[in-house]
């Protein structure tokens, strides 16, 4: 396809440094969302101002480049073209974004396993970018605030986008935008799944599958932080290092071993208080088998395909609980985005959570980026840079 890997890249950055968020971060403004949108915004203070880039005025308009859809497919549909971006209207803000989260629900859409409302799209569900320009009397946001966005609307595979105002949030000035682009849609899964979901609390055992990817490798830091036994499931030996550094106390390679024998060895037959399921086809039949009774299944993503239909007599077995949680159905208003936000936030600037950025590509490459987050070449978070 003549496509060039350039951006492949293994980094870390890890930050340690503790930075207290200001109490008006979480509490400002509280509105509820535009039924247009599934994130509300935080604006706040403290705010971090990049030198503004001047917003065109001439009546010429405005192109950018960005990653198109025009039909359902493998990576080779995503095609690098020139958009014409408009001008912020009431409520909105202009971004230029400095880097973009790669997710798995972006393939989701390329496949047509999510619907897009409609032909030619463009993919991408989080960014982090600067205001270059605002709707007609907004205010709360400025030309040159660097801000981030996670979820509807879709559309962040682009240099520039139109964003309604009230779905960003803040990036506080001790995260750096890469670090921010990559965690600002995990992170926040990790937040609602641990704390939300299912409440991990000091002595749960749980049992998170594909530990090393980009939520996965947040999931196994934040609870072993949270006081849980974290078992990890992995592919390979350079994963299971990866999840085991990340505070898995138990890496399974499920390629090769049995995840449910394994599971009931370590808990001695007991089995785990909550699974955190994302592959879904190849483990859901399994994750309920490592079910203690009145466990909780969280199936959370399909990244091998969407699992078989479940009959209630499977879950009548052990008295379990089963859930298909959304982060959009735990971020509903301005205030649940704030939490989630600033705990997330507040976690990676204590050091809580090391942030793995080992994967940046162009974004003009999204292609090679999502063959190796579908062939499961990558590990923590994959960042594609404009
Ligand atoms: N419900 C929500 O709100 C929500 C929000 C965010 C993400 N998610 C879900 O969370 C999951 C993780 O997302 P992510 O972006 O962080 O991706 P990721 O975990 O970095 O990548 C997917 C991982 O799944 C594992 N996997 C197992 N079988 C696979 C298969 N047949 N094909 C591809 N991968 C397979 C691989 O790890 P191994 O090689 O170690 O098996 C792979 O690295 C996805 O399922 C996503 O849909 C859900």
């Amino acid at each position: 396809m003549g496509l060039l890997r350039v951006g492949f890249q293994h980094r870390r950055l890890f930050r340690s440094q503790v930075v207290r968020l200001p109490h008006h971060y979480f509490h400002q403004n509280p509105k509820p969302f535009p039924q247009t949108s599934c994130y509300p915004v935080p604006s706040t203070r403290a705010t971090r101002r990049i030198p503004p880039v001047r917003a065109s005025s001439s009546a010429v308009p405005k192109m950018v480049k960005a990653i198109r859809v025009h039909e359902l497919g493998g990576p080779e549909v995503l095609k690098w073209e020139d958009v014409e971006l408009g001008e912020p209207k009431e409520g909105e803000i202009r971004v230029k974004n400095k880097a973009i989260g790669l997710n798995f629900i972006d393939v989701y859409f390329r496949k047509g396993v999510y619907k897009a409302a409609a032909l030619p799209f463009t993919p991408g569900m989080e960014a982090v970018g600067v205001v270059t320009a605002v709707g007609p009397g907004l205010t709360g946001r400025q030309v040159g605030d660097l801000v981030a966005y996670a979820g509807s609307p879709m559309g962040s595979y682009t240099e520039e986008q139109i964003l309604p105002a009230n779905i960003v949030v803040t990036v506080p000035p001790s995260i750096d935008p890469i670090i921010a682009a990559s965690v600002i849609l995990k992170g926040m899964t990790a937040q609602f799944l641990l704390r939300r979901c299912f409440k991990v609390e000091p002595g749960h055992t749980i049992l998170v599958h594909a530990a090393a990817g980009g939520v996965g490798s947040l999931l196994s830091q934040w609870a072993n932080a949270l006081g849980a036994t974290v078992i990890g499931t992995v592919s390979t030996k350079e994963k299971a290092a990866q999840a085991k550094d990340d505070g898995c106390h138990h890496v399974i390679i499920y390629k090769e071993e049995d995840f449910v024998a394994r599971v009931n060895e370590i808990t001695s037959g007991n089995g785990v208080d909550v699974v955190y399921d994302s592959v879904g086809k190849d483990t859901f039949q399994g994750s309920l088998a490592c079910l203690k009774t009145r466990g909780y299944m969280v199936s959370f993503g399909q990244s091998s395909g969407t699992p078989d239909p479940v009959p209630l007599s499977a879950l009548a077995v052990k008295s379990l609980f089963l859930t298909r949680p959304s982060l959009m159905q735990y971020n509903t208003n301005r205030d649940e985005l704030l939490e989630t936000a600033g705990e997330l936030f507040a976690n990676v600037t204590s050091g809580v959570l090391k942030v793995r950025v080992n994967h940046t590509y162009p974004l003009s490459q999204a292609a090679q980026a999502h063959a190796d987050l579908e062939n499961r070449k990558t590990t923590g978070s994959v960042v594609l840079i404009p």
